[in-house]
């Protein structure tokens, strides 16, 4: 039997991806790859719903890539590519915002805190679950990872698919959402409380994948805790600590009681070297493969033309039947 069909993408909107990112997400692509048939990009299409800079945007993209190939992502095992590198994204985005009721589209929730965030509001922003429709039905994808945020783009995209299918004849197959597993939210290690993302209000709350062993023992060693002593897991009281315990429980695949019984009668600092040395050994060997890859443009080059052909092949194929359809 074939492999389900999996699409993912992620924005090249920060100079790094950051410990969330990898454990929520990227570190599960790369298993994900060995089970499915696996599409993976870089979303710089959707970078532009955000005002944004074009060389920053340029830069911010091949590093996004790099890094997707430095955490093990093998082009031999799935396709890794950038969006804008298959121009059949905006055009089934167009026939699809054609579709789109402006009732349903004006249902998108996500819509309001994005555009509360920024100054100028483009119609991009309002529309961009749209194009993410796009994105998975040019692929045929059978599942898409989700996390509950995206729960809703999900079902506009089926949707859409089943209201092409119906007037214009079979053409989209339906997307199931795909649960990853259950990884609980990464915090900010300055303010334990709220999630580490790209726009924490402090770098030093976040681990970035391409930080130096250095920067990385700094910001661990300094991560805000309770005044207590005890290591133990509980969100209410301790959410530093639990965030540390939870990082270390993932990079090193050791449930957290366990942790807890190691830990016991040992104060914060032994534990918080710990941390920095599970997160510096599994972050350095991926820095230096970015680096890599970077320094040698004509390699990454190679590998984005690699993947931008597969990923066109099926997307005109799709487009090709998309476009007879529905009248050109
Ligand atoms: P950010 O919050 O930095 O803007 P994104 O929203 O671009 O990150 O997230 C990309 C992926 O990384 C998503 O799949 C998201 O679920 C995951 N992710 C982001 N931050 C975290 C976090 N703090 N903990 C766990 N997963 C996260
Ligand atoms: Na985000």
């Amino acid at each position: 039997m074939a492999r389900p069909r999996v699409l993912s993408g992620i924005q090249p909107t920060a100079d790094s991806f950051h410990l969330g990112n990898y454990l929520g997400a990227l570190r599960q692509w790369v298993e994900m790859q060995e089970t499915h048939d696996s599409y993976y990009m870089v979303v710089d299409l959707h970078a532009l719903t955000v005002e944004w800079d074009p060389e920053l945007l340029r830069r911010r993209t091949r590093v996004a890539a790099a890094q997707l190939f430095a955490i093990g992502l093998d082009p031999e095992k799935c396709t890794v590519f950038v969006q804008s590198h298959v121009r059949e994204h905006t055009e089934l985005a167009w026939i699809l915002t054609c579709l789109t009721g402006m009732g349903e589209a004006s249902r998108m929730t996500q819509y309001k805190d994005k555009s509360a965030k920024q100054e100028f509001v483009g119609v991009g922003l309002f529309t961009y679950p749209i194009l993410q429709a796009a994105d998975i039905l040019l692929y045929q994808a059978d599942q898409v990872p989700v996390g509950a945020d995206q729960k809703q783009h999900l079902e506009l995209t089926r949707d859409l698919a089943q209201r092409f299918n119906h007037r214009f004849g079979e053409t989209f197959r339906l997307p199931q959402p795909y649960i990853l597993k259950e990884v609980e939210k990464i915090t900010d290690l300055q303010e334990p409380t709220a999630k580490m993302s790209k726009s924490s209000s402090s770098p030093q709350g976040i681990l970035d994948l391409l930080d130096e062993p250095g920067p990385l023992r700094k910001k661990i060693m300094r991560a805000v805790t309770d005044t207590g002593t005890e290591i133990r897991a509980d969100e209410e009281n301790k959410p530093g600590i639990t965030n540390l315990l939870r990082i270390l429980s993932a990079l090193t695949k050791t449930p957290i009681p366990e942790l807890e019984k190691r830990y016991e009668g040992q104060g914060y600092g032994t534990f918080k070297k710990d941390v920095a040395e599970a997160v510096i050994e599994t972050f350095t060997p991926i820095r230096e493969r970015t680096q890599r890859l970077l320094a040698d443009e004509a390699e990454l080059d190679k590998l984005l033309a690699i993947g931008a052909e597969r990923a066109r092949a099926v997307a005109q194929e799709t487009m090709e039947q998309v476009r007879e359809r529905v009248g050109f």
